[in-house]
Parts: structure tokens; C-alpha cells; sequence
């Protein structure tokens, strides 16, 4: 195992990327970036992208999100995917089941959108009160997708029609999967051949484009009318570009799906999420593999990042002066979309340094998050 290589390695990235301090706006950051020590108290973080995975894995990891989320979307890619309500629910028990004593996480579950989904199977999700939302995978575009969706427009509309009427959101993968399409250009290519043709089909689909990556989601999202399409934002998406894949050796725990991109992307979406738009909101896509499964000659895609999201979001926010929007993107602009109560609770984030464990253990395995090792600067705290 190349272990020996990955941690220098990653240890490049921090120093490498704060490239998101750009020249332009240098001053500006030094001016308004936070005070050693200072707090902020912030509306309890829900996760609206999230994969707790089952079994070891599911406990390994549960109580990380736990501790800082007041809820999260749970992603339904298991093997076998969660593609009923009836398995939703009970994915559901084996998660409450896995949280730390005490705690008051709401896990909100999704169905895994396929060929054969019935329009009946949207009526008992919304009957259930635990399903929140349908997740579209093109089949083959990621981690455990092979059993998603083929022909979204041949298979798919009477489906998506209920889901209208039920006002329940389709969660996208925006991504096509065509092998001739270069892999940096795909979540452009859905927009234009899937995207935009469905909302012209299907204009009161309420529709939440998942981890956008390019400047042509930020372009799509932001012509689109307002409470009826909006994207969320992983922390990798927003400090990491697509040099970091690469920076020093291959780094296989900066690979996630969608891809990174170029800088000129990266910055793209660091403007629309500062910016204040409630079109935005937090969705980290933490996505857990075992260490080995991502140091091996073909490594999973996914970033583990749950123990340091908001860490990260926070430097973001920070960087761009505009410490006084997190708060909107973490915890508000999400239950607004769905249509839920924000949360009542709150958290805090002290401005002091904390290191980032080197690798989570569990019985069988490890797994790695993201900056392993390294030192981040805002710290969450429940008091
Ligand atoms: C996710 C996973 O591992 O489940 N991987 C990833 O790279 N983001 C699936 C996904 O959301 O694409
Ligand atoms: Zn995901």
C-alpha cells in the first residue's frame, strides 16, 4: 500500500491550495479574515448530500456527521440500492440504530430512481413521512450507479410527473455517462442534453443539481426560476482544484465524482455560494471508502470529508469576507428548498487549530478523510 507516499504528498495540497487566496482579492481576505479565537454561533448544519454507507462503515462514520448535523439527506446507493419505501425505512432503523446515545439526528431518506420505479412507489414514499427525496443516478456515472437510470426521458417521465405533484424534489447526478464524452465535460453535457430538456418538460419538477462542479452549473442554476432548482456544494468542489488530483504523486483521496475541475470552475462556484444566493446550500457528499479500496490499482471515487466540511466551509466563507453568509448556506437555504423547519439548535465555530485525525480505524479497516493530518482552523463545538 502506497502509504509511505500519500501523506507527504497530501501535506503539499493545504500549501498548494489556499490558491483560492487569489492576488485580486489578497487584501481584501487579510482585511477580513477572522481573529484567532473568535466564535461564531451558528443555526444548527444539515447535510443535504450524504453517504452513511452500512454495517462497520455505517458505525465507523454515523456519530461524525451526528455530532454537527441536526439532519441529512441520505444518499441510497447501497448494494442493493434502496429503491422502495419499505427498504428506506428500514435503512433508516439501522442507521438511528448506529448513532451515539443521546443523540437527536434525523437521518431524511431517498429513494434510488430506476427504469422500473413505479409512480405508486412515490405515493407511499410521501405517505411514510421519512422519505424526503428521489436520487437520479445515470447508470454507470458512479459509485454503485450500474442499476440507475438508462433512458430518463423513455422510462422515467410518469414517474417524475408524480413526483411533481408531490412536490418531492429529484435529486441529480448531473453527469453523463457516454464514454466518448470527456470526462471533464460531463456534468456541461447533462445540463444540455438532460437538464434543460426535462425542466422544459417537466417545468414544476423541483430539482437540486448535487455537487455542481463547473461554471456552467452556476450559469444553469442561476437562469432557472427561484425555489425550483438549486445545487449543492461539496467542501472539495469549493477549495480544491483539479491540479490537487495530481499535486506531488497521484492523491487518490482527493478523487470524488464528479471529478474536480480547473481553477476557473472552482472559483465560479466560490462567488455563487458567497455571494449570498439562496440558491446554494450545504451538501458535502462525504463519501467513505476503505482505505484499500482507495489505494489500489482502481480506486473508488468518493472523499471522505464529514469530520472537516464545516471546518472547511467556514475558510471558504472566511476567504471571500463573507463570514456573515455562512450561515444561510448551512442552515438555511436547505430546509427552505425542501420545505422543512430550519433547525432551532446551535453550534459554534471557534477560529483556533485543530488537527485532522490521520485515518479513522474500525474493526475491519480504515478510512482516510480528507486532510488527513493536517491542521484546519475553525473548530465545531456543540457549546
Ligand atoms: C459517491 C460514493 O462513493 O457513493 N462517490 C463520489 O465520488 N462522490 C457517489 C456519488 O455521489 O457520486
Ligand atoms: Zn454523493
Amino acid at each position: 500500500m502506497p502509504t509511505s507516499c500519500s501523506f507527504p504528498c497530501q501535506r503539499s495540497w493545504i500549501s498548494y491550495h489556499p490558491s483560492s487566496i487569489n492576488l485580486r482579492s489578497h487584501r481584501f481576505v487579510v482585511a477580513s479574515s477572522a481573529a484567532a479565537g473568535m466564535e461564531l454561533s451558528l443555526t444548527r448544519p444539515d447535510d443535504w448530500h450524504l453517504h452513511l454507507r452500512e454495517g462497520e462503515l455505517l458505525h465507523a462514520v454515523a456519530s461524525h456527521s451526528a455530532r454537527q448535523f441536526g439532519r441529512a439527506i441520505v444518499m441510497p446507493n447501497l448494494k442493493p440500492p434502496i429503491t422502495t419505501t419499505e427498504a428506506a425505512v428500514a435503512y433508516r432503523q439501522s442507521i438511528l440504530k448506529a448513532l451515539p446515545e443521546g443523540s437527536v439526528f434525523d437521518p431524511l431518506m431517498t429513494l434510488y430512481l430506476t427504469d422500473n420505479t413505479s409512480p405508486e412507489e412515490i405515493k407511499l414514499a410521501r405517505q411514510s413521512g421519512v422519505v424526503f427525496a428521489v436520487k437520479l443516478y445515470p447508470a454507470g456515472a458512479t459509485t454503485n450507479s450500474q442499476d440507475g437510470v438508462t433512458d430518463i426521458f423513455g422510462k422515467c417521465i410518469p414517474v417524475l410527473e408524480e413526483m411533481a405533484k408531490h412536490n418531492m424534489p429529484l435529486l441529480v447526478h448531473g453527469e453523463v455517462t457516454d464514454p466518448s464524452v470527456d470526462i471533464f465535460d460531463r456534468e456541461k453535457v447533462f445540463i444540455e442534453t438532460i437538464l434543460e430538456p426535462l425542466l422544459k418538460k417537466l417545468p414544476h419538477l423541483k430539482i437540486v443539481m448535487e455537487h455542481i462542479t463547473t461554471m456552467e452549473a452556476v450559469k444553469f442554476i442561476e437562469s432557472c426560476s427561484e425555489g425550483s432548482v438549486a445545487a449543492t456544494v461539496t467542501p472539495q468542489h469549493l477549495i480544491l482544484n483539479r491540479n490537487s488530483l495530481f499535486q506531488g504523486g497521484l492523491q487518490p483521496h482527493n478523487y470524488c465524482l464528479p471529478v474536480l475541475k480547473r481553477e476557473i470552475h472552482r472559483e465560479a462556484i466560490v462567488s455563487a455560494v458567497t455571494s449570498g444566493s439562496n440558491r446554494y446550500f450545504l451538501g458535502t457528499d462525504s463519501a467513505p471508502h476503505e482505505r484499500r479500496r482507495k489505494e489500489c490499482t482502481c480506486g473508488c471515487a468518493g472523499i471522505y470529508n464529514a469530520p472537516v466540511a464545516l471546518s472547511l466551509y467556514a475558510k471558504v466563507f472566511e476567504q471571500a469576507g463573507s463570514l456573515d453568509k455562512l450561515e444561510a448556506f448551512t442552515s438555511f437555504n436547505g430546509p427552505d428548498f425542501y420545505g422543512l423547519p430550519r433547525n432551532t439548535s446551535k453550534i459554534k465555530l471557534r477560529k483556533s487549530s485543530w488537527k485532522v485525525p490521520v485515518s479513522y480505524p474500525y474493526e475491519h479497516g480504515e478510512i482516510v478523510p480528507m486532510f488527513a493530518g493536517e491542521t484546519l482552523e475553525w473548530l465545531p463545538s456543540n457549546n
